[in-house]
């Protein structure tokens, strides 16, 4: 009997998948770079073990799989998938079908695909969230590629995919680079919402001089109402955790330098790229890049003293639900905010992009899950949320009894010193977006003043001048 489909690359993610598809009832050929890996990844499989095709050539790969056969590769992001994809070449056949599960950037996934056309062969960009444990039983899905192709591999696709209330959170967005690109924004989401999380957890310890045992609860607490998410479920358990070699919370002893792979970057990236603001996703990934000069900040804060902390004195009850409420707002600005990215892509690359769709299979499986994601999916699919989710009727009503207490909390870190960079950009990014006569008159006073450039006027149509003597060109 011949497999359903094959995977190179047995690392973590990559022998999770095959076990998960195995498991699933599905015939999977693998193949390892090390032949001895996929032996031992087979020999390790237990019961799995009968679905498990071990292939020790690309050649015996391809012989394995049911044509057309679909192949995915979960190798390190970069020149390994093309190392990859040519060394496949050779041995695939018309109608073939590569998936690059690894988290690539979209523009590669799009040149691979181009590439490929001609070739008779097709090309999948495949972002896959949910780390270790959500390859295993039950990831996130983000699929781009051919419709056609798509229906080769959906059966196995959605069968090994997270369920949220029985629906697969596995779905085909478009082309080429959507599945990237949207993978690529999930994480971008991600660290906005882990900074704005920390955030929260600077001045939970700094400003209210709380430990980690008493604030783990606190998360826990949240975690139970509309920030319920794996990101604050995991915040509250690691804040928990004692360190087996000192004895005292793991947090504690870990160094404040945060390390990053890229997706954060590229979110960024592309979004200045399209022109849309996504502040709190930028100040996310300067956050990590700042964290990361470790002994410039100790320097520095020789240099300028330490302040000390006393605004966040008052009642802890109406503090914390301050913070509650300061965190859901910023999160649903720098959801806003990632939603546009997509939106503007979805317009720029004509991908057609299902929003709707997205939050949906983003509810279960994906690093970024939440309860809040499911309000959101349901936004989308009502309408209102087409321009900007900060539009949706359910996310007003939400901003309105949200944003003061944002307002207080980055008021109050101001004058603290601590810093809140994600959760003041968010505020920041929302009281732009909801001024309707904002302060960018005077930028254009300055740009025709001192480049007449002209400027627009609000009592007549077309293009002016102001009155500034001989300076205006
Ligand atoms: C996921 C994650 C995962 C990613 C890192 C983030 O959705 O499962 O986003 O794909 O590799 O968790 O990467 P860095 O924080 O290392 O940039």
């Amino acid at each position: 009997e011949k497999a359903e489909i094959g995977l190179i690359g047995l690392g973590t993610m990559g022998s999770n998948l095959a076990l998960n598809i195995a498991e699933k009832g599905h015939r999977i050929a693998v193949f390892n770079r090390t032949p001895e890996k996929t032996d031992a990844f087979v020999a390790n499989a237990g019961t799995l073990r009968d679905r498990l095709v071990p292939c020790k050539s690309l050649a015996e790969l391809a012989e394995a799989i049911r044509p057309p056969r679909p192949v995915i590769i979960m190798v390190l992001a970069g020149q390994p998938v093309d190392d990859q994809i040519a060394a496949l070449r050779g041995e695939l056949a018309a109608n073939d079908i590569i998936i690059d599960a690894g988290n690539a950037n979209f523009h590669d996934t799009v040149r691979r695909f181009k590439e490929l056309e001609g070739s008779g062969l097709t090309f999948i960009g495949m972002g896959v969230s949910g780390g270790e444990e959500g390859a295993r039983h039950g990831p996130s899905i983000m699929v781009g590629g051919t419709e056609a192709s798509w229906k080769r591999v959906e059966k196995v696709i959605t069968a090994i995919s997270a369920k949220f209330k029985g629906e697969p959170c596995a779905a085909w967005l478009g082309p080429d680079g959507a599945g990237h690109f949207v993978k690529t924004i999930h994480n971008g989401i991600e660290y906005a919402d882990m900074q704005m999380i920390a955030e929260i957890y600077g001045v939970l310890r700094d400003g209210l001089g709380m430990g980690p045992k008493e604030i783990a609860p606190v998360f826990a607490g949240w975690n139970k109402g509309r920030l319920d998410s794996y990101l604050i479920e995991i915040t509250a358990k690691a804040l928990e955790a004692d360190d087996p070699k000192t004895g005292r919370p793991v947090v504690d002893i870990i160094l404040d330098r945060a390390g990053q792979k890229g997706t954060g970057k590229w979110s960024v990236i592309e979004a200045q790229q399209l022109g849309i603001p996504a502040t709190a996703i930028e100040a996310a990934v300067a956050a990590r890049v700042l964290s990361s000069l470790k002994s410039e900040r100790e320097a520095a804060e020789k240099a300028y003293g330490k302040l000390s902390v006393t605004t966040f004195s008052g009642a802890r009850d109406e503090v914390l639900k301050d913070l509650e409420l300061a965190l859901l707002a910023g999160k649903i600005a720098a959801y806003a905010q990632g939603f546009a990215v997509m939106s503007g892509a979805s317009k720029e690359f004509n991908w057609n992009l299902p929003m709707p769709t997205i939050a949906r299979i983003w509810r279960a499986g994906c690093i970024i899950r939440s309860q809040m994601l499911d309000t959101m999916a349901e936004a989308f699919g009502k309408g209102g949320a087409e321009v900007n989710l900060l539009m949706a009727p359910a996310f007003i009503d939400m901003m309105k009894q949200a944003h003061p207490s944002l307002r207080r909390v980055v008021a109050r870190a101001a004058e603290a010193g601590l810093p809140v960079p994600a959760l003041s950009s968010a505020l920041a990014y929302f009281d732009a977006y909801r001024q309707g006569r904002g302060t960018s008159n005077l930028i254009q006073a300055q740009r025709d003043f001192f480049g007449a450039h002209g400027f627009e006027r609000i009592d007549a149509a077309g293009a002016f001048h102001g009155p500034w003597g001989g300076t205006q060109g």
